[in-house]
């Protein structure tokens, strides 16, 4: 399979350079400079390298370096921002530093023909974001793009093997970004772009078909994208050698349990397994107010019922898990196998006794994950799905949970979740569900005076969840909320929306 090497040093858009190159269907992998070497890099048969950006410059005695031999494997080299800057020095051009020079935002950028600029206009726009520049391009060197600060915002050599760009050609505000990757992959690289959701799905199937040949193989079922996309590849792999536990401890939301179990029998059969637990997390829960005692109930418990439901199975060989490609470059740990410290659960059991860990969605972005679902029939709804924290509505009811509780919540809940689904596509906020706060307010229906619980409405808009914005709602969205909610929800005599955003505030209530 033809790959690139995303050669890291610890630039922010590390991650957005392999998914644009994999969006032009090759395969990139992230690896830190320091964790390889030239001869492994040889070894590995790269198609291309990109050094990425970083935050240094390129004479501090503490800057990362990769060796000089990188450049002289034959394998094509793509420099961005800091990684054109360290190609400069290198090859034993010259990069200086002035305040004046620096430039952050999009900047008009001047080409001249080059195989890299192949199809750029003479002028457009890019993102520029340095402080450093490269003050005299190196011998052998030819500057094919300049700005009015940047006297070399891209250069290539005479052998047509290595190029530089000072911009950030990944990001969508330089207009031609994509064009520039795609010439180095296609025209300096060679590849052919062949990897795609539909070849890359019968891959992994391949690969564990091969890999876990007579093993009898284990997964824990959230009903979130990436468990349930791990569990139709695996059982496309090993068929009804891979059980997968879902357990329900009472606190999903409304109508889930049963939708996870009638989309999953339909496509695992036997190897679909659930587990009514809600009994017991409720009775643990009892009385329990403090959120962390709360989570960490839930997660003890969780591990419980999956040990012993892992013991009724007999010999597991293989503990499979839903890590993703963000988990793993993390986690810091590259590509060693590393157990997820599965924060839907609190960490799997290692008492089991499997002897391997499958992961395969391992090199996969969360995007990649959704087009696979999608390749193998899982239904929108699922690929779709907004998160839902492990401990369930346990931390969108705020104080001791009850089941008179859970019922309120759930039906407060449906109701939002419906009127949101049924807004325009562009209204659809990333994440939205309902709280029930510990507060009871007076109301009035018909001419009875009622005394409720306050139900909060929170919906948010982010790219990555660290940070989020309040969704600024349509009125009429909240109107028929809170009319429908109070309305059709016993219990229930007021509701208010959240406009915290994170942070201050976090996503969830508790
Ligand atoms: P916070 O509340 O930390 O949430 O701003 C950020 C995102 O993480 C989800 N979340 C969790 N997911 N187990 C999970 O699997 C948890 O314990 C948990 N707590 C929060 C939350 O729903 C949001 O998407």
């Amino acid at each position: 399979m033809e790959k690139i090497l995303v050669l890291d040093f610890g630039g922010q858009y590390n991650q957005l350079i392999a998914r644009r190159v994999r969006d032009l269907g090759v395969f990139a992998e992230i690896v830190p400079y320091s964790r390889i070497t030239a001869a492994e890099i040889k070894e590995r048969a790269y198609s291309g390298i990109i050094f990425t950006g970083g935050p240094n410059s390129v004479y501090d005695s503490s800057s990362p370096h990769c060796d000089r031999d990188v450049l002289e494997t034959g394998i094509p080299v793509l420099g961005i921002c800091y990684g054109a800057q360290l190609i400069a020095y290198l090859c034993g051009g010259e990069v200086s530093g002035a305040e004046t020079s620096s430039e952050y935002g999009k900047t008009v950028l001047r080409t001249e023909k080059s195989v890299i600029t192949e199809g750029v206009p003479e002028e457009s726009t890019c993102w520029m974001s340095h402080t450093d520049y490269i003050s005299r391009v190196p011998n052998g060197f030819t500057a094919v793009a300049h700005t009015d600060k940047c006297p070399c915002a891209a250069m290539s050599d005479g052998s047509g093997k290595i190029h530089a760009v000072q911009f950030h050609p990944e990001v969508t505000h330089t207009e031609y970004g994509m064009k520039i990757l795609g010439n180095f992959l296609f025209s300096v690289c060679g590849c052919a772009g062949d990897w795609k959701a539909e070849s890359y799905t019968s891959e992994i199937i391949e690969r564990y078909c091969s890999e876990l040949n007579g093993k009898n193989v284990l997964l824990a079922l959230s009903g979130g994208v990436d468990s349930s996309v791990a569990a139709l590849l695996l059982h496309r792999a090993v068929g009804d050698r891979l059980k997968c536990v879902f357990v329900d401890h009472g606190l999903l939301r409304k109508g889930e349990a049963d939708f996870v179990e009638n989309t999953f029998q339909k496509d695992l059969g036997d190897s679909f397994i659930r587990v009514d637990a809600s009994s017991r997390f409720l009775k643990r829960l009892a009385g329990v107010t403090e959120p962390e005692k709360k989570r960490r109930i839930i997660g003890e418990e969780f591990i419980r019922v999956f040990e012993e439901e892992a013991k009724k199975l007999g010999q597991i060989d293989v503990l499979a898990q839903g890590t993703i490609y963000p988990d793993v470059i993390e986690s810091g740990k590259g590509d060693s196998a590393v157990i997820k410290s599965h924060h839907n659960v609190g960490g799997l059991p290692e008492s089991i006794g499997f002897t391997m860990i499958a992961e395969p969605l391992r090199d996969l972005f969360k995007d990649e994950v959704r087009k696979v679902g999608a390749v193998l029939g899982l239904p929108s709804e699922l690929v779709w799905r907004q998160p839902f924290p492990g401990p369930g509505l346990a931390v969108r009811i705020i104080g001791e949970i009850t089941e008179e509780k859970l019922e309120i919540l759930r039906d407060a809940d449906a109701v939002f979740r419906e009127e949101i689904t049924g807004a325009e596509p562009q209204h659809i906020p990333d994440q939205y569900f309902a709280v029930l706060t510990d507060s009871r307010s007076v109301g009035v229906m018909g001419d009875a005076r009622t005394y409720g619980y306050v139900i909060a409405l929170r919906a948010v808009t982010t790219d990555d969840f660290m940070t989020a914005e309040w969704t600024r709602l349509p009125y009429e969205v909240l109107e028929r909320a809170s009319s429908r909610i109070t309305n059709e929800v016993k219990g229930v005599s007021r509701v208010v929306y959240d406009i915290s955003s994170k942070p201050p505030a976090t996503v969830e209530w508790e």
